[in-house]
């Protein structure tokens, strides 16, 4: 079932409690591809109603990034949920998100602002506000599906973290439960970002997957200094790459290291051309 309004959600979940049945929610902003269904089979699987929430969330992309020009496909991720056993797609408006006129400031609207030492480093440095965005919307999700079942992705594995603080900090009774990232075969982690890639510039990408599995390898055979570790990167980069970070934090923690261990989650971000793409990898991952 396909359904646009906060109304027709909480009526569903409300016939779906008293059953007794159990929900998941599965967070996306579309253009769905197999990382996104990885997530959804899971709540299939795990849950007795699996909710996908479809929602392009402005409030958090800051200014000049790609709101605009981010793709909506909503009649394919239907097609994709249906077929995968999902029982609700929900795809508000804006407006029905955030209301009348949706004033997206903060002079206008409560936001749920998560702690500076998780923001302050990666993807929050460069994209100030963004995880306020995220944390908001998703809490307003909560709000709104009551899922017993949360399912995200460790391809945005500073997101994932985020997310299992607000959780923790706010007593929000539901279960996060954290989803591995689906590679092409290439190596490369599939991002509903990938469709503005030209043919060359997802070569050029591939650098990003080489990087971490080339730091996984060299870790495995006994380097553990990050700084060592770091180095073997440039091996990968060209003038096509401008890299904004490659950091070696504590997976749960986010606690930057110097001596590498299994818990060390290597991080990066490269723009290829005016793309800017994410991975990660945790050292001690199969
Ligand atoms: P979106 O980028 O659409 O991603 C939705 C979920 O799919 C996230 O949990 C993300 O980590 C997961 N995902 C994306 N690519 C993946 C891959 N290759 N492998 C595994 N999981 C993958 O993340 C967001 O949307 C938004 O910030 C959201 C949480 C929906 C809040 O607006």
């Amino acid at each position: 079932m396909l359904v646009h309004t906060i109304e027709e959600v909480r009526e569903q979940i409300k016939k779906w409690k008293k059953e007794g049945l159990t929900v998941g929610l599965v967070p996306t902003m579309g253009a769905l591809h197999a990382g996104h269904k990885s997530l959804i089979v899971k709540s299939v699987e795990k849950c007795d109603r699996t909710v996908v929430s479809v929602f392009v969330n402005p409030i958090q992309f800051c200014p000049g990034e790609d709101l605009d020009k981010y793709p909506r496909t909503l009649e394919e991720d239907y097609k994709l949920c249906e077929a995968a056993g999902v029982d609700v797609v929900f795809a508000p408006s804006p407006k029905e998100m955030y209301g009348e006129g949706h004033i997206l400031s903060n002079d206008f609207l409560t936001y749920v602002i998560p702690p500076y030492f998780y923001v302050n480093k990666l993807c929050g440095k460069s994209r100030v506000g963004h995880f306020d965005g995220v944390c908001t919307v998703v809490n307003k999700l909560f709000n709104i599906v009551q899922p017993d079942y949360a399912f995200f992705g460790q391809k945005d594995a500073q997101q994932l973290v985020i997310i299992r603080k607000m959780v923790k900090d706010l007593n929000i009774p539901v279960e996060v439960v954290p989803c591995p990232i689906v590679r092409e075969e290439s190596g490369l982690a599939l991002s509903s970002r990938n469709k503005y890639l030209s043919g060359e510039e997802k070569e050029y990408a591939l650098a990003l997957s080489k990087i971490l599995f080339n730091i996984k390898s060299c870790y495995s055979r006994g380097i553990v200094d990050t700084g060592a570790l770091a180095e073997t990167a440039y091996a990968y980069l060209n003038e096509h790459h401008s890299l904004e970070y490659l950091e070696f934090l504590d997976a749960d923690t986010l606690e930057e290291k110097q001596t590498a261990d299994d818990n060390t989650r290597v991080f990066i971000a490269v723009k290829i051309g005016t793309v800017r793409l994410i991975d990660n990898i945790l050292l001690s991952d199969k």
